[in-house]
């Protein structure tokens, strides 16, 4: 992407051909290293592997801790030592899962998944990535268990936080960047969960059936994309079935897919208990199991891995390949010379934080510009709900870090407004959230009159209200999926009562998934969506309330104005029954369905506003016609109406009318974030390959680039398209 950015004294004149050309020589240069460099550490690893016992091969293939595997201290191997992902470097935990009360394990919190997504800017994904490493490093742990970035298949999963979006283009350019900022610091990026885990009820017996066109076009992309370009080191296996077979014993997943067609070279490590078989997963691709109980030595990949290989049911072969992929990971991670001591809890952390979070708010209503709040004439704020003075960095099951802070909602607010306005706080409603099993969250608290009370009283004295409602981290979790898409903790009431006494009132919902905001859309004129968004959510979110940031965040899922309009729950198709889920939506996944089937959401995939508004016109493609094997370079203008800059994301859609097989509506092909000058104008340039625009044909088993026109859409959302050309791919 290139992007050119035009001011009113003139064109900011730079060669497309320039910057390509350089890019390519040093991608070749890159790769020619690499080359060389992966030549020596297969010779080492030759050695290394003629000089392993068969013992001591075996004990590298299992944990032998919670986050650890052995190493051979005699041949200077060291063990894997692992840890959580994505939000941060989780804390060091004993075994029962309790923590190793460290006073030195605190960690950088990252914006969550969903965020990152949101900001739709892969630089920001390799800063995470590349911050996300040295932390790693510094904590000594040489694979990170992230990114994750299963397709947000249902907006009820409990892990939809953690993942990126509905649309695989948009995970594939966010993981891929993510994937290389991690091991840019020689620590192994380990993508999850592989794959089809898109449902939390049932996990670890759902099988899941999907027809292949919808595997190879919506769930494997960002994965086969994490490998291929991001050269990925370590993937793990999901705890779901498909088509029948765990995924971490699963044949055509593993040996066919990851390591036969991607040529994958790392190692493909079990979920935390997802193994379930020796022989099969020893000789379907799995190479380590991992899991959090002692003893270890009873895993299937201990001492029965050691009987089936004396029993023959096991190759040596097969035993030596996966050492060989461990050592890989070793090779690129901690024997590198590049392993060095890496940096944790730094300002340049906390910035990547901040830029982040700064960059996913999403501000999906301001009709009667209540934003950015007007300092001038306000002389006292509000400022009422749990979420104002809740941290994000732990709760629920599953990871989170130790924060060594994080920056409330109250306390940005605070620190941006200092004593220049009064600052009424009301709690309005109790968080506080119970769960006593696994697959379907627990009711609720309801409402309190007393706290809404206590809330209108705050709002009624003060010249705005902004109230802070949503999730929490102990509502949207791992290991079960929300109910349904109701606010919860009776914050309606909360909201309804808030508005009825202060007209000026802000609602910012903090959430890491959809949920039902549908009677706030239609009653209140200002609505943020913020997230888990790291330890600098405070600051930003204060920040854009206040208008030093101007919000260019969009939604990289579909919210539903009701949980029947979205496809798996339209069809029945959710969470399955007999643990059999079938995946009947096939491609027509998030907008794709709701374009298709023409259902109009609450809010569409890709829907964000800004404090300006932006112009597109000239929308240009290089050629009119494209061959297979062409690039087709797009390129267009974004003005920027307002008195203040602004980002503004492009995306460029692609439609195929009349074709020979079912296609969406439209589909994401590329998309650009650019900075405009206020009154200024950008030109925006962006590609994408004829290969791309192909569809993979169940029958002959492989990917169709499709002859005809194809309509090429740019939009600021997936439902507000500006411009519109058409280009013709040759037979
Ligand atoms: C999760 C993984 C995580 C692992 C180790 C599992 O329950 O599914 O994402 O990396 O635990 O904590």
């Amino acid at each position: 992407m290139l992007i050119k950015s035009l001011s009113a004294k003139g064109f900011l004149l730079l060669t497309f051909s320039t910057v390509f050309v350089g890019t390519i020589v040093a991608q070749e240069k890159k790769s020619q290293d690499r080359l060389v460099s992966d030549a020596a550490i297969e010779t080492k690893i030759d050695v290394l592997i003629k000089k392993l016992t068969m013992e001591e091969k075996i004990g590298m293939l299992h944990a032998n801790s919670i986050f650890g595997t052995a190493g051979v201290e005699r041949l200077g191997i060291p063990g894997l030592m692992t840890d959580d992902g994505p939000l941060g470097v989780r804390e060091d935990i004993k075994e029962g899962w309790a923590s190793a009360n460290l006073t030195t394990d605190s960690a950088t919190f990252f914006p969550n998944g969903s965020a990152i997504a949101a900001t739709w800017n892969p630089t920001l994904a390799y800063r995470y990535g590349h911050d996300l490493g040295e932390e790693s490093k510094a904590r000594k742990k040489n694979i990170i268990l992230a990114p994750a970035f299963n397709i947000a298949r249902t907006p009820l999963c409990g892990r939809t936080y953690e993942y990126y979006s509905e649309d695989p283009y948009l995970n594939t350019r966010l993981a891929v960047q993510a994937v290389e900022g991690i091991q840019s610091q020689n620590v192994a990026a380990c993508v999850k969960h592989f794959a089809v885990n898109n449902q939390e009820v049932e996990r670890g017996r759902i099988n899941v059936e999907v027809d292949e066109r919808a595997l190879r076009e919506i769930y494997l992309p960002a994965f086969k994309a994490a490998i291929t370009e991001g050269n990925a080191w370590t993937i793990m296996s999901a705890y779901n079935k498909l088509r029948g077979a765990y995924c971490s014993e699963n044949s055509y997943l593993l040996q066919k897919i990851l390591k036969g067609e991607w040529g994958f070279k790392g190692a493909v490590i079990s979920d935390w208990g997802g193994t379930h078989s020796t022989v099969n997963a020893a000789n379907n691709g799995l190479d380590v199991e991992m899991g959090s109980d002692p003893p270890y030595n009873n895993y299937y990949f201990a001492a029965k891995l050691l009987d089936s290989v004396k029993a023959g049911k096991v190759s040596i072969k097969a035993i030596d390949e996966k050492v060989r992929r461990i050592l890989w990971v070793i090779y690129h991670t901690s024997l590198s010379d590049k392993f060095t001591d890496g940096k944790i809890n730094t300002p340049e952390h906390s910035k990547t934080a901040y830029d982040i979070a700064s960059e996913s708010i999403v501000l999906l209503k301001n009709d009667r510009h209540l934003l950015p709040l007007n300092l001038s004439a306000i002389k006292s704020i509000a400022v009422i709900g749990d979420n104002a003075t809740r941290t994000f960095h732990l709760g629920g099951f599953g990871a989170g870090v130790k924060a060594r802070y994080e920056v409330t909602a109250l306390a940005g607010l605070q620190n941006r407004l200092g004593n220049k306005v009064t600052i009424n706080f009301a709690q309005g409603y109790s968080g506080v959230f119970k769960q006593t099993g696994p697959n379907i969250n627990d009711e609720t608290s309801k409402a309190d009159p007393a706290m809404i009370q206590e809330a209108v009283a705050a709002a009624k004295k003060s010249d705005v209200a902004i109230l802070f409602i949503g999730g929490n981290r102990d509502y949207e979790s791992e290991s079960r999926d929300r109910r349904d898409l109701g606010l919860p903790f009776g914050e309606q009431d909360l909201v309804d009562a808030v508005t009825a006494a202060n007209p000026n009132t802000i609602i910012v919902v903090v959430g890491g998934a959809p949920y039902d905001i549908g009677k706030i859309k239609q009653n209140n004129h200002a609505i943020v969506w913020s997230w888990y968004n790291g330890c600098e959510n405070g600051n930003a979110l204060a920040d854009v309330l206040t208008g030093k940031i101007n919000p260019s965040g969009k939604l990289p899922f579909t919210f539903p104005a009701s949980l029947g309009q979205s496809p798996a729950h339209a069809l029945n198709a959710y969470p399955g029954n007999d643990f059999n889920v079938k995946y009947k939506e096939g491609i027509l996944v998030g907008y794709r369905w709701f374009d298709t089937k023409r259902i109009e959401p609450l809010y569409p995939f890709g829907y964000g506003l800004s404090y300006t508004t932006f112009d597109y016109t000239d929308l240009t493609t290089d050629k009119k016609t494209y061959k297979k094997g062409d690039v087709v370079q797009v390129a267009l203008k974004v003005k920027n109406n307002g008195q203040v800059s602004g980002k503004e994301t492009i995306q460029l859609y692609v439609s195929k009318p009349h074709s020979v097989v079912l296609r969406p509506e439209k589909e994401l092909k590329a998309f650009a974030k650019v900075p405009v000058d206020a009154n200024g104008t950008a030109r925006v340039s962006m590609k994408f390959n004829v290969s791309d625009l192909a569809y993979f044909d169940e029958t002959g088993k492989k990917w169709v680039t499709e002859p005809g026109d194809y309509k090429i859409l740019a939009g600021s959302s997936s439902r507000d398209i500006r411009l519109l050309t058409t280009i013709h791919v040759t037979r």
